[in-house]
């Protein structure tokens, strides 16, 4: 059983993870204290962040690239491994064109800006991650938000934008998987809804790729208009690290010359990409692992339920416990952390006032009895 008496250490996790005020970085993994903690927060769905693939790979990448690439993607920063991952990912997810970032959040902002400009009206989901809504910032386009997955409301705002201006080409931006709500959204209905109104769609897989939809190919797969860009993440399932952008040929051309956030940073670094690849590769090979994980997250959910907490939203891995009050998160956290069980309490801002929740992650390989202990610690909440 692990020491869990460093109230200041566990006072900093939470600092770490969404407290108000003063926020302080602390290295999750090297304490003994919080690494033999079973960890059900972090986002490595799959478990492959310490996979031996991906270890192998990204160290013969070390061996052969070093850690860095030194330059940015034009200049002389592009290697095979690059290349080889945007290749197979655009095969995978069959989008004409893949383009790697150094981050998600970059790709995000990219997205948005080549996607909208001034005169663009950006609807955006209300729990829209910060990084789209920075990028809706940088173009300047008008921004508004419609209520979380609510397509009656979506419905009217196109229809007012379009009576407005029939020319205009709205742009909507929403999660498949959300990621502090573990709902997801109706990909199939909104597109529909763009295609009606001529708007075009922006959908961040962040959370979703390499878990849901079928093969673990997000809930995108097999839409192609109006979805113009849709954006994926390595820190997640991959268990690496790094992004990407898939679009058509057009849009993904329009990137390269185009986006600054692209062209004028440090490529990927090969190691990142190498483990991706690897993941992919994984992924690939395991096309069900996606589908237990949700099986697996669906018989937590039930379990929850028979224990008398309402529905968790979703039906994928991350599944929230709306608690209420700051404090009484916190009060759950720590219960959990005394089985064993690392779950981080998550505040607002980051979720809405009076909706401090516990950010519950099902990951791959998590011990069987991991479950009995989750019920265990939250009973008598
Ligand atoms: C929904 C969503 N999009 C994008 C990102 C950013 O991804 P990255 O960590 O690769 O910058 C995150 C990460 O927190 C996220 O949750």
């Amino acid at each position: 059983m692990p020491s869990i008496s460093n109230q200041s250490r566990r006072r900093r996790i939470r600092a770490w993870m969404n407290g108000p005020g003063t926020c302080e970085l602390t290295e999750l993994g090297k304490s003994n204290e919080v690494s033999a903690l079973i960890d059900l927060a972090s986002n490595d769905y799959l478990n492959l962040s310490k996979h031996p693939r991906l270890l192998e790979a990204a160290t013969k990448a070390i061996a052969i690239e070093g850690v860095s690439s030194c330059g940015s993607r034009l200049v002389t920063g592009t290697r095979k491994v690059h290349q080889d991952l945007e290749n197979a990912l655009a095969q995978w997810l069959h989008r004409e064109h893949v383009l790697l970032f150094p981050s998600g959040f970059q790709a995000n902002i990219a997205a948005v800006v080549a996607l909208a400009n001034r005169h663009t009206t950006v609807l955006a989901d209300r729990y829209l991650h910060h990084s789209l809504l920075l990028g809706v910032k940088t173009c300047g386009a008008r921004l508004q938000r419609f209520s979380h997955n609510d397509l009656t409301d979506l419905t009217q705002r196109l229809k007012k934008c379009k009576s407005r201006n029939p020319k205009d080409i709205p742009l909507v931006i929403t999660e498949s998987l959300f990621s502090m709500e573990g709902s997801t959204a109706p990909i199939k209905e909104i597109a529909t809804l763009c295609d009606q109104f001529g708007a075009n769609l922006l959908v961040d897989e962040a959370h979703a790729l390499g878990v849901m939809g079928p093969e673990g190919k997000g809930l995108c797969y097999g839409i192609n208009e109006p979805i113009k860009i849709v954006s994926g993440t390595f820190g997640k399932a991959f268990g690496s690290g790094g992004a990407f952008l898939a679009s058509n040929a057009q849009i993904g051309d329009q990137l390269i010359q185009n986006s600054g956030a692209f062209k004028y940073t440090t490529a990927l670094a090969p190691p990142l990409a190498a483990a991706a690849l690897a993941a992919l590769q994984l992924m690939q090979e395991n096309p069900n692992w996606g589908s237990s994980l949700i099986s697996k997250s669906q018989f937590w959910r039930s379990k929850l339920v028979d224990n008398g907490w309402e529905k968790p939203a979703g039906d994928g891995p991350i599944i929230p416990l709306i608690i209420g009050s700051d404090q009484q998160a916190l009060d759950v956290q720590e219960k959990l952390e005394q089985k064993g069980i690392l779950s981080i309490a998550i505040r607002p801002p980051t979720v809405p006032e009076g909706t401090a929740r516990l950010r519950l992650v099902v990951r791959k390989g998590i011990p069987h009895e991991t479950l009995s202990k989750v019920l265990e610690g939250l009973a008598g909440k």
